[in-house]
């Protein structure tokens, strides 16, 4: 999707598929709405009176211009009350409408909304125009390739980096929508050593289990044991070209599960195929890193993406195994589907003590209990310090990628003990599921300031992924560039 900026209010001479324009709700047709209704004498007014357009968020209404204007469709988008958020929800509607209406190039006239909803809206569209449809074999409909965005308020660099925004949200996606019969551990590799051949700056590092076993990292190994497919932990190192003036390195760490059946404690057959998508935390932190990359924002980044298959084998783990962390700490596996905990063990531990990251900001679809307590609207946040939490809660409202605060407490630590060994991956008491994951993770962050985000819910909806997170992490990273010196 391409995206230019037009300096100029008035979009209806040009030649486009559509035009589209924005009315608030309750709706009133002004700026390029009014002048639309002017030129279709009356139309819009029309459809307002009756009703039909009510301005609710995300609301669409095309009306065929018959040439009273350049475009053959007015398409006119209803932006609720406003906020930044009802600008991208607007936007990705409109999206997915445009796709379905086969349009290819696009005028968008958002009047004089601000900066923030106006690359809202650029990344929402781009966000609702997306599909998946990599294996079928009819011919697709056509991409949105071109929006035209009439707008004085924003500037080139702001656009592109909403295209850019959007762009890497839908690589996150294809990579969680791939199967995992194609997205292996290995083709997940592959694509980071790609972007990083792509991007100044950012260089890949793959380990692969020789070196996870000199190194010794047993957790991450003892998930990947019982597949055929050899696992791999995947660094990608950004180094900002002018300098980094806050001196911090930005830890991102991201569960990379190609496919998760639940090892021997296997999980039931129904449903078992969305589990193709529980790499979408690490897909989001490697297009995450990568957009960082691209953008040249002033703040060292340090990915770390463990990834490996969980099968069940005759080398798989059993339960009641122990495995020894890169950090040394023993863990007595008593559920082989506690997985991604064991893998983001070694991966924390790496980041932290290795990679040299000095703050650490993880996403992984963990548990189930995250989706019970919160859904798809929210992802569970955690963390070990309160000015980073709030950070990243900060910046995951400001890019719609929103998380909700969830507790850590010393009071929940005994659930993660274990008879044998320094900790158990899971408990025998049904409780507190996500908050047990999150204090079992707590474990590996070597006192760095650290946060989990915990995405099972918002990172997969529908059995697709979101690419929940991206967003999130391109404003963490351009908050710390931003931080004084400390
Ligand atoms: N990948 C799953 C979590 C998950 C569940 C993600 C549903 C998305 C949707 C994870 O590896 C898992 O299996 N977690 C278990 C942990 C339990 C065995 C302690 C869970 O949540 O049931
Ligand atoms: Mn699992
Ligand atoms: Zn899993």
């Amino acid at each position: 999707m391409q995206t230019t900026l037009k300096k100029s209010t008035d979009p209806l001479s040009v030649a486009a598929d559509a035009i589209v324009v924005f009315v608030p709700q309750p709706a009133i047709a002004s700026g390029s709405a009014a002048a639309a209704d002017l030129a279709l004498d009356g139309l819009v007014g029309a459809c307002i009176a009756d009703g039909e357009i009510t301005g609710e968020t995300g609301q669409i209404s095309v009306i065929h211009t018959g040439g009273l204007v350049g475009a053959p469709r007015l398409v006119v988008v209803g932006v609720g009350d406003g906020s930044v958020d009802a600008w991208r929800q607007a936007g990705r509607a409109a999206g997915a409408r445009l796709r379905a209406i086969k349009a290819r190039t696009v005028a968008l006239s958002p009047d004089d909304a601000d900066v923030a909803r106006v690359t809202a809206l650029v990344a929402g569209v781009g966000y609702g125009a997306y599909r998946f449809d990599r294996y079928k074999t009819a011919t697709p409909d056509p991409e949105l390739a071109e929006l035209r965005i009439y707008s004085v308020v924003v500037t080139p660099a702001q656009l592109r980096r909403a295209s850019r925004l959007a762009g890497a949200v839908a690589a996150a996606r294809d990579l969680a929508n791939t199967p995992a019969n194609d997205l292996t551990p290995t083709a997940l590799a592959a694509r980071a050593a790609e972007l990083a051949d792509q991007t100044a700056g950012l260089e890949c590092e793959v380990l692969e289990r020789k070196d996870l076993q000199k190194l010794g990292a047993g957790a991450l190994l003892s998930v990947a044991q019982g597949s055929a497919e050899p696992p791999k932990l995947i660094v990608l190192r950004y180094t900002p070209k002018r300098g980094a003036p806050s001196g911090e390195v930005l830890g991102l760490v991201g569960k990379a599960v190609t496919f998760d059946t639940g090892g021997i404690s296997i999980k039931p057959a129904s449903g078992m195929e969305e589990m193709k998508l529980d790499m979408a935390g690490g897909a989001a932190v490697v297009e995450g890193v990568g957009l960082i990359a691209q953008l040249g924002v002033h703040v060292e980044v340090v990915a770390v993406v463990p990834a490996t298959e969980n099968m069940p084998s005759g080398t798989a783990t059993r339960p009641g195994d122990v495995v020894r962390a890169l950090n040394g700490k023993t863990i007595e596996v008593i559920n082989t589907d506690a997985e991604g905990r064991l893998i983001l063990a070694d991966a924390l531990t790496y980041a932290a003590t290795v990679a040299g990251a000095t703050r650490l900001l993880d996403f992984a679809t963990l548990t189930g209990a995250i989706v019970v307590a919160l859904g798809e609207v929210y992802a569970g946040l955690f963390g070990s310090d309160e000015a980073w939490t709030e950070s990243v809660r900060a910046a995951g409202a400001a890019s719609g990628d929103l998380c909700w605060p969830m507790p850590l407490h010393p009071g929940y630590a005994p659930l993660i003990k274990s008879k044998v060994a320094d900790l158990a991956n899971a408990a025998a008491k049904r409780q507190a599921g996500a908050v047990y994951a999150a204090q079992f993770l707590r474990e590996f962050t070597d006192g760095r300031p650290w946060c989990h985000v915990d995405v099972a819910g918002t990172g997969m909806v529908e059995g697709a992924g979101t690419g929940f997170g991206v967003g999130l992490m391109l404003a963490a990273a351009e908050q710390l560039a931003h931080a004084p010196r400390h």
